[in-house]
């Protein structure tokens, strides 16, 4: 039987943090064996922001190098830039024209991006979920698996692809979000109401994962918490001590009470150490491996084209399929 097919994809904007291990990469590594696996670097996303374009390139061969580090197998997964292929482009125009302005003005993601870059509220931030759904559904990806804030872009996928077949018949699987319970949304450290965020201006707020174990403790000793010093799970409450449990829970596969248990009695100051010291040995090796990658820039690029030319041969049978469905002309 053939296998299930799954899609994702990180931007290029920034470093990548605690969040997006936790939330997308930890569980596409866990997917690997099962599944028929697309893992792309989002860069047209990332041009809804400003960037420096040297930086944008040099953060895209990184996050394929974190990609590896964190154990995703080139040979088993099909691992790609998005701009390598150019059916992503093309089949988001199209969608552009099956998408309704009203449904992307309800993207909460798009309302706060367009708050925090009011100067540069530029029409591809708008119609950025339709491209995001165009990724997925020019592979016909059966499940995608991301963390809590994309759950929306999802939703309109599916809409946008229901949509799409009722006029022209059978054409795109309805793809399902995947996510998991814990580390479907990790918390900034010194606002815990709001997901951490590799765009987030203040950097002892996220934990990035190329971090230095002398930063991660830093950063993990002033992160906000409550007066109360008791470690108890209570997100709405205590939001700051409720997430620094998820993260250490994840990493010991412990549950909170559990952890509740092992540090009853013990303040914040011994927790905070203990998670820090979770963190720094489950990064540990995936930094070392990530370090030694990067030294061979060529081979990163030769994995990437050689994921590139086999995604572009599926996205171009499906791309092709949708164009003779709505009428145009190309050979
Ligand atoms: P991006 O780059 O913002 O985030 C990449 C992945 O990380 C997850 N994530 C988090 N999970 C838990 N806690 C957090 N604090 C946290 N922050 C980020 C995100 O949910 C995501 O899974 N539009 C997408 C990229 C994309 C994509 C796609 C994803 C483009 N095309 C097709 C899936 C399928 C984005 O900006 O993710």
């Amino acid at each position: 039987m053939e296998k299930k097919k799954i899609l994702s994809g990180i931007q290029s904007t920034g470093r990548l943090t605690l969040g997006n291990y936790f939330g997308a990469i930890d569980n596409w590594v866990k997917m690997q064996e099962e599944y028929d696996c697309y893992y792309m670097i989002a860069n047209l996303h990332s041009l809804t922001v400003r960037n420096d374009p040297e930086t944008l390139r040099q953060n895209t061969i990184k996050i394929i190098a974190l990609y590896i580090a964190a154990g995703l197998d080139p040979e088993k997964n099909t691992l790609f830039i998005q701009s390598q292929v150019k059916e992503h482009a093309e089949l988001g125009w199209i969608l552009d024209c099956y998408t309704y302005m009203g449904e992307l003005s309800r993207m909460t993601q798009f309302k706060d991006k367009s708050a925090k870059h009011a100067d540069n509220i530029n029409s591809g931030l708008f119609t950025y979920p339709v491209l995001m759904a165009a990724d997925i559904l020019a592979y016909n990806a059966d499940l995608v698996p991301v963390g809590d804030d994309q759950k929306q872009h999802l939703e309109l996928t599916r809409d946008i692809a229901e949509r799409f077949n009722s006029l022209y018949g059978e054409t795109f699987k309805i793809p399902e979000p995947y996510t998991k319970k814990v580390g479907a949304r990790i918390m900034g450290l010194q606002n815990p109401t709001a997901k951490m965020s590799k765009s987030s201006q203040d950097p002892m707020d996220k934990i990035l994962l190329t971090d230095s174990p002398d930063e991660i403790r830093k950063k993990f000793k002033k992160a906000v918490t409550d007066s109360e010093n008791k470690v108890k799970y209570d997100p709405e409450n205590k939001p700051g001590v409720s997430n620094l449990m998820s993260i250490y829970g994840i990493i010991k596969n412990k549950t909170m009470d559990e952890i509740e248990k092992q540090f009853e009695g013990q303040g914040y100051g011994a927790f905070k150490t203990a998670v820090a010291e979770a963190v720094i040995e489950r990064l540990e090796p995936l930094q070392n491996k990530y370090n030694e990658l990067l030294e061979n820039p060529d081979k990163l690029m030769a994995i990437c084209n050689k994921g590139a030319k086999k995604a572009e041969e599926k996205a171009n049978r499906v791309l092709k399929d949708v164009y003779k469905k709505v009428g145009l002309v190309i050979e």
